[in-house]
């Protein structure tokens, strides 16, 4: 029997707010609604996508270190953390797995700060600026990665 790939899908700070959080940049879907389109893209190409959010950066690298080993692949939108939270740079550098990074908005067309990503480099690819259908894209991109 083909192996069932287990994807660990990342969001982190303020995600929980999506669908009340600047819908003009993030639009006006739930976090829940996004996941279950990633969850169900992810079925039909025969993976277990397993979805966590968390505020804390801790937890993230947590996750990571706990990844190892029992997934085959991560996605993350690490939200502001993606701009300087070299610990979640260091954690993924320990996944043996493709990483894709994941935005929902372009941040290379927002504020200057915005520009730089420490994910970018330990990342197989990033896949911004598509709203929520950059999920899906993303569970797509790691289908590729994986075959
Ligand atoms: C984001 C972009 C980040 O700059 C921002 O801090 C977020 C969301 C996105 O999905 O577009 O929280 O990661």
């Amino acid at each position: 029997m083909a192996k069932v790939h287990r994807i660990l899908l990342i969001s982190g700070p303020n995600l929980n707010l999506l669908g009340e959080r600047e819908p003009a940049v993030y639009g006006t879907d739930s976090l829940d609604t996004i996941v279950a389109e990633a969850v169900q893209a992810g079925h039909e190409l025969g993976f277990d996508v397993e979805h966590e959010q968390t505020n804390s950066s801790t937890r993230i690298v947590e996750l990571i270190h706990a990844a190892r080993g029992s997934y085959s692949s991560i996605i993350i939108n690490p939200g502001a953390f993606t701009h300087y939270a070299w610990s979640i740079h260091d954690a993924l550098r320990t996944f043996e797995g493709p990483i894709v990074e994941v935005h929902l908005s372009d941040p290379r067309r927002r504020e200057g700060w915005r520009s730089a990503s420490v994910v970018a480099p330990v990342a197989s690819g990033t896949v911004a600026g598509f709203g929520k259908t950059g999920y899906r894209l993303a569970v797509l991109a790691v289908a590729s990665l994986l075959r």
